[in-house]
């Protein structure tokens, strides 16, 4: 089975894009479609890099072990909020910490917002950062809209009808990018 990273962007105080993160752990294991496990930025906190990781001369135990788990994956799920039409500082951070982790690695973009719009344009500024870098981003989106009334605080969704539909979509799309 393979094994998927999601990547929950967000470190804000009180976050609401990180129930995205929990549904999806739990989704894709329920229906047994991968592993998957969280790597969370705001767990990390990592400070602000001052250099790609391979040329930095002492790196952090932890930046190492991020390192090693994104190169590892099968796949990746980003879970990102939209701030400004764009995507966090902390996600920017790790991006350009990494280089041939990235490299022919599927990814693809979960977007949340307090919004009706589930974050859509921030997808268009991630997207371009990842296939700058030379990731294999998947063109299937998910989006989260009004993401703290759309989500319990655990992840569970209010409508997981319709979420587990848009979901299963999504994730057979990053499933066909690990075959191929
Ligand atoms: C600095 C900042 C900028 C934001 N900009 C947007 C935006 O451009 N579009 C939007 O739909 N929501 C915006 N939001 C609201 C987020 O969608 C909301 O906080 C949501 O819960 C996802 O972010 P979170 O995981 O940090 O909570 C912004 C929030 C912050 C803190």
């Amino acid at each position: 089975m393979p094994h998927i990273e999601i990547i929950s962007a967000s470190i804000r105080v009180g976050r609401q894009s990180h129930r995205v993160a929990l549904f999806f752990k739990k989704f894709l294991e329920a229906k047994g479609l991968a592993t998957a496990s969280i790597l969370d930025l705001k767990e990390y906190s990592f400070p602000l890099f001052d250099e790609r990781l391979s040329k930095q001369a002492n790196p952090i135990a932890s930046a190492t072990e991020f390192s090693g788990r994104v190169n590892k994956a099968a796949a990746v799920i980003i879970v990102t909020p939209e701030y400004n039409g764009g995507y966090p500082a902390s996600l920017k951070n790790v991006i350009d910490l990494l280089y041939s982790e990235w490299r022919r690695k599927p990814v693809a973009i979960a977007a949340a917002s307090d919004g009706q719009f589930g974050g859509t344009q921030v997808v268009t500024s991630l997207q371009f950062s990842l296939w700058k870098i030379g990731a294999l981003t998947v063109p299937a989106r998910f989006h989260a809209s009004n993401v703290g009334e759309s989500y319990d605080e655990a992840g569970e969704p209010a409508d997981k009808a319709l979420v587990e539909k848009l979901a299963t979509g999504f994730v057979n799309e990053i499933l066909r990018y690990v075959k191929a």
